[in-house]
């Protein structure tokens, strides 16, 4: 049952081309392939083709409630997606794309009902990785694609994380090389007033803020509130035990992980300012104290913690900041 998987590398221009022409090729013919973008990568079909969507779903075990954002190249694509176009979308996207934000808008009647998983409004997004810019630009049709992983399982950052995830389901992957923004886009929903963010990322409130001038406040400690399916309270969890934990030194640590009940062979560290030195954890990551390279560095990171098989995983606590938000999110969902 299961096909042999392609990987192609675009690298070079003529395996950029090559990769292009054969993915579109695929989408075309209502196939769906997984695509590089900046954020995570991507699970994509054909948005306006409701039987293609299908597939999305069935490869990924993804509930049906939950609507898929559908994925760009230019202006004129992205109003065509959407049954409103408010001058807070065209502020947002003048500012912030292509890149990390997804905009929530009332839907286009053609954009199925799979996409919006029912609903009156659809997540579209302008993505800066050339890439996807330029299958969707060969395809002209917009793409619709969550993360590129099994339902309830990490994003993946890189194509080896979705080969070990979806190698048996897919017949394309193409390697983009390591995603640099490396966690989800911000979702924004402007179909309500004022705009509100149903899912942090690194482009955070108060950049959006500067822009639209009002945003109502994130309800981050009311993660049962299910304004958004991807706000599940667990969410983007490793399969170990993560604990979000700080400590000043490597004894208040140890006695955090006694507490815990935690095994320290088998309990790995991420540390980004305060590194533990004794080498009785199962293993150590230093991310730098920067939430941009830390946002970078984490999935591949919670990933190799999976690979090795660790039971727990205790990650320093990162500043409450606005440009820690989005990992902090992240984390405290893997964490719940
Ligand atoms: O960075 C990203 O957004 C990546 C890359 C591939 O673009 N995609 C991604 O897709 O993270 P997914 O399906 O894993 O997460 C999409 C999130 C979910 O929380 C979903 O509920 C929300 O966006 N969403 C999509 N359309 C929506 C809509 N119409 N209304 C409310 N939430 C929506
Ligand atoms: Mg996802």
């Amino acid at each position: 049952m299961a096909m042999p998987v392609k990987i192609l590398s675009t690298h070079t221009t003529a395996l950029f081309d090559e990769a292009v022409r054969q993915a579109a090729e695929l989408l075309a013919a209502g196939e769906v392939v997984v695509l590089p973008t900046e954020t995570v990568y991507g699970l994509a079909a054909n948005a306006l083709d409701a039987s293609a969507v299908r597939k999305i779903y069935e490869i990924k075990g993804r509930p049906a409630h939950n609507p898929i954002i559908v994925h760009v190249a230019c202006l004129a694509l992205a109003r065509q997606c959407a049954g409103a176009w408010p001058q807070v979308a065209d502020q947002l996207a003048e500012a912030f794309w292509p890149g990390p934000l997804t905009l929530v808008l009332p839907r286009a009647p053609e954009i199925p009902n799979l996409v919006t998983a029912g609903g009156e409004t659809v997540g579209i997004r302008w993505p800066s990785h050339p890439f996807i810019q330029a299958v969707i630009r060969r395809s002209g049709f917009p793409l619709a694609a969550p993360s590129a992983n099994l339902s309830n399982c990490l994003s993946p950052t890189n194509a080896q994380h979705v080969l070990a995830q979806l190698g048996d389901r897919v017949r394309l992957i193409i390697d983009g090389g390591q995603a640099q923004v490396g966690i989800e886009s911000t979702v924004v929903d402007l179909s309500v007033k004022p705009p509100h963010v149903l899912r942090p990322g690194m482009i955070h409130g108060e950049s959006l803020l500067a822009v639209t001038g009002e945003l109502a406040a994130e309800h981050e400690a009311e993660y049962g509130v299910l304004r958004s399916p991807g706000m599940l309270r667990k969410h983007y969890a490793p399969k170990a035990k993560l604990v979000l934990a700080g400590w000043v030194d490597e004894a208040m640590l140890t006695d955090r992980a006694a507490a815990l009940g935690l095994n320290l062979q088998h309990t790995h560290v991420i540390a980004h300012t305060q590194v533990p030195l004794s080498g009785q954890w199962a293993g150590v990551s230093v991310i730098p104290h920067d939430a941009e390279a830390f946002a970078r560095a984490l999935y591949a990171e919670l990933h190799a913690c999976d690979r090795a098989g660790v039971e727990a995983i205790l990650v320093e606590l990162p500043p409450e900041t606005p440009e820690w938000r989005g990992v902090l999110d992240r984390l405290r969902r893997a964490a719940a």
